[in-house]
């Protein structure tokens, strides 16, 4: 029988990457296969988020794109996932005619039945039903990998700590850790595939384990890096409050473990912080940092912060300034404050104006430029090990087939810096640069966002080697 073609637009964060990677996976019994055209799908699934308003708005507008090419194939189905669909349920079939499905957080594991009866009855289905239970999704290795060598894991979903700005905890429900050996196990499978890399995702991955008695994370990173083949682990996100003295210490004791920390600090204010629920102050976390650099200087950190918060001043904000100054962020993801509906924070009444806050973003923004530029600028001169991820996304398949010598490779270092570099034909390895390899790049020149490197040789050794482990040329 013909293979189906399947279409998924991911918005959002990394725990929807991994959601729709999971939706790919379920639905391959019934012959959906993966494109990257819209026009040729059978199938078109919009994985939503709506943890912030411009997200949102991404999702409605990518579906009013759609209609057209429904009208064109009434056969055509059109899904949406994801915490939009979670938050609007059957709204999003009244206000999109034209979508078939809409399916929440917890109804991955019964695509398969529902998308069956879609196509035989010709219906439109609501699964929102939301669950405590982690859904178990078994998959075993997958040779279809596409040859992917940096994959996601979640390791617990939800949240309990409802930051007065945040819809995660109504859309995604409470916290819920997975069993270590079911992780374990799966990034076997993944490695299996031929990852090299995964980053264990969770809200705040700080408190795994916790609430259900099992190991702590630092006890689950252990076991990960045991893992025979696995290269590199990185995990997402860290809360503050939670960060304990057992997780620095990993980074010092896990060889495999990358040397960064994303550390969302949202506001340099003790008042901002209060009315945002975050339960640390900002000395308490600039004495978590300290602790941290003085068991791991060089660490990469970097943060989230959200401007314009309900109530900020002009003096909070200036505080905000002085922490990312006192910080020196290795980068920085800022964005204005949203309302999101249940979340406490849209009944403060104070709100700050729209122009204010576009100010306020482009102040930090600005600000971080200057630390961002002069960290990658640090960078050269110095060898770094990359993890090579594979062609540039720039690269296109013209230029791949008839310059190889100067295709373009990308690959990131242990503190999550982005290196490209060509293979170039003065190397001593020409031949041997490939997917998946550790391999030292001088790097030549920093951009703003990236590095530029030269290899100067593959690591024999890689397995389990320590990005930092980089010298002064
Ligand atoms: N408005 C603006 N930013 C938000 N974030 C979460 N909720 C909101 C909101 N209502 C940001 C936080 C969080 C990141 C994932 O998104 O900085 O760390
Ligand atoms: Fe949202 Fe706070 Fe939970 Fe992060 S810790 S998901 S910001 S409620």
């Amino acid at each position: 029988m013909n293979n189906k073609y399947l279409f998924i637009n991911t918005i959002g964060c990394q725990m929807n990457v991994y959601d729709s990677e999971q939706i790919a996976k379920v639905l391959k019994p019934l012959r959906y296969r993966e494109t990257s055209f819209p026009e040729m799908a059978n199938l078109i699934i919009v994985n939503t988020c709506t943890i912030r308003e411009k997200a949102e708005q991404k999702v409605f507008s990518f579906l009013g794109r759609l209609a057209g090419l429904k009208r064109k194939r009434p056969d055509l189905i059109i899904g949406v996932g994801g915490c939009v669909a979670q938050q609007e349920g059957g709204k999003i079939l009244e206000r999109a005619p034209h979508v078939d499905l809409v399916f929440g957080t917890n109804a991955i594991g019964r695509l398969p039945v529902i998308i069956e009866r879609i196509e035989t009855k010709k219906c439109r289905i609501v699964d929102v039903e939301m669950s405590e239970q982690i859904e178990e999704l078994d998959f075993g290795a997958d040779e279809s990998h596409d040859g992917k060598v940096a994959s996601f894991v979640t390791v617990m979903q939800g949240c309990d700590n409802y930051c007065t700005y945040c819809v995660v905890p109504y859309v995604r429900g409470r916290e819920t850790s997975r069993d270590p050996e079911r992780i374990v196990n799966e990034i076997r499978c993944l490695v299996e595939s031929g990852v090299r890399e995964v980053t264990l995702l969770g809200q705040n991955v700080n408190s795994y384990g916790k609430k259900e008695g099992l190991c702590t994370f630092p006890e689950l990173l252990a076991l990960i890096n045991e893992i025979d083949g696995l290269l590199r682990i990185r995990f997402t996100t860290s809360h503050p409050k939670d960060l304990s003295e057992d997780l620095m210490l990993a980074f010092k004791d896990l060889d495999k473990l990358c040397n960064h920390i994303h550390l969302p600090v949202q506001s340099g204010s003790n008042n901002i912080l209060k009315r945002m629920n975050r339960k640390y102050t900002r000395e308490l976390y600039l004495e978590k940092v300290d602790k941290l650099l003085n068991i791991c200087p060089d660490i990469a950190i970097t943060s989230d912060i959200i401007v314009g918060f309900p109530g900020e001043t002009r003096d909070d904000f200036e505080e905000t300034l002085d922490l990312i100054k006192k910080m020196e962020y290795d980068s920085l993801f800022a964005f204005k404050y949203s309302d999101r509906p249940n979340a406490t924070a849209a009944r403060f009444p104070d709100k700050i104006s729209e122009l204010e806050k576009k100010e306020r973003l482009q102040q930090v923004l600005d600000l971080q430029d200057h630390f961002t530029t002069r960290k990658n600028k640090e960078q050269e001169g110095s060898t770094q090990l990359i993890l090579v991820e594979g062609f540039s996304k720039k690269q296109s398949v013209i230029d791949i087939q008839n310059r190889y010598q100067d295709v373009q490779w990308t690959g990131r270092t242990s503190t999550n810096k982005i290196v490209n570099f060509i293979q170039g034909d003065d190397t001593v390895f020409c031949n041997e640069i490939a997917t998946g390899q550790m391999l030292n790049v001088e790097i030549v020149k920093a951009f703003p966002h990236s590095l530029w490197g030269k290899p100067v040789g593959v690591e024999p050794t890689s397995l389990g080697l320590r990005g930092e482990e980089s010298y002064v040329a």
